[in-house]
């Protein structure tokens, strides 16, 4: 078996717009990468951390890509150490997911080197306790497209069950990223934890609208169901020129455009890569415009989820 192992996992769009906590999906890129060797004692180390702008701590029981697998390891009662190299590719607190391919690559890795004992997808509640310690929310909506590639919906999470499902082939999305951080433990509090009946159905019926597009390929449908009557209205302000942003999405010929996750970066779906890229830039150049620095990725849907590096 082998004694080192090195794995990517990618950055991941959650929400996608009426579907907070319950709707993530995977990109090609940005993801993180990690590095996780046996040691011959059960100590798990984090040797170091490149990537971070030193702001990532390397206390196991602190750090969301050690938490997972010291969770996964109790778990299984395994007695097993390993010195852990986490590669930081994406911003933090950029709505990317960053602290979920962490996790995901974390455990994804300790998983591999000791044979493969669980199926990737059972590793998901280990993946969700680094979510917990970085931002008080063990929400699933990125750790679980992280980890099995894809849309995925995460129908409950008491008990946990989620559900990948297909998607168009010549759907791509844009994401820009401002170079501003927004803390999800923040973007989190500031949401009104009741809503108005008529706001839950209007926000139901795009979920269901959601999924039914993606499932029959109509990306019309997809479209229209990208409106989110709950959330997006109370974070719009963490986000400076948002409805500009979004409105140059959709005259650039977007399907539609909201927040990656608890953001700062928009995302915009479109059909073809060739729109995707028109809309990519439109965005970036209306945040540009306001003296906002930007980083623009343009992907298919990763069907994929993590890979082994080496
Ligand atoms: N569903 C989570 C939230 C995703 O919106 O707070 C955070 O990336």
């Amino acid at each position: 078996m082998a004694e080192s192992i090195k794995i990517f996992a990618p950055a991941t769009v959650a929400n996608v717009s009426c579907g907070f906590d319950i709707f993530g999906l995977a990109v090609e890129q940005p993801g993180d990468e990690v590095v996780l060797r046996k040691r011959t004692d059960d100590k798990i180390i984090i040797q170091s951390i490149s990537g971070d702008e030193g702001k990532l701590t390397k206390d196991p029981e602190k750090n969301t890509v050690t938490v997972p697998i010291l969770r996964f390891l109790e778990s299984l009662d395994l007695r097993q150490g390993f010195d852990v190299e986490l590669h930081k590719k994406m911003p933090l607190g950029s709505g990317l997911g960053s602290s979920s391919a962490s996790a995901v690559a974390g455990v994804f890795a300790a998983n591999k080197l000791l044979g493969s004992p669980l199926e990737s997808r059972d590793l998901l509640p280990f993946s969700m306790e680094g979510e917990r310690v970085a931002c008080g929310a063990a929400h699933a909506d990125n750790v679980a497209p992280a980890l099995v590639g894809g849309f995925v919906i995460i129908r409950s999470y008491a008990p946990l069950d989620f559900i990948r499902i297909q998607t168009p082939q010549n759907l791509y999305v844009s994401i820009v990223h401002p170079d501003i951080e927004v803390n999800t433990k923040d973007a989190r509090i500031i949401l009104r934890q009741e809503a108005i009946l008529n706001k839950i159905v209007a926000q139901t019926g795009n979920v269901a609208g959601m999924v039914a597009g993606l499932m029959t390929d109509d990306y019309a449908l997809i479209g229209r169901s990208m409106t989110d009557h709950l959330v997006e209205p109370n974070r719009a302000i963490l986000i400076p020129y948002f409805n500009e942003v979004k409105s140059s999405a959709l005259e650039a010929g977007a399907l539609g455009a909201s927040i990656s996750g608890a953001g700062p970066s928009i995302f915009a779906f479109s059909e073809g890569l060739e729109t995707a890229q028109k809309v990519g830039l439109s965005m970036k150049k209306t945040f540009e415009k306001g003296g906002i620095e930007t980083n623009l990725f343009v992907s298919g849907i990763n069907q994929d989820g993590p890979l082994i590096l080496g």
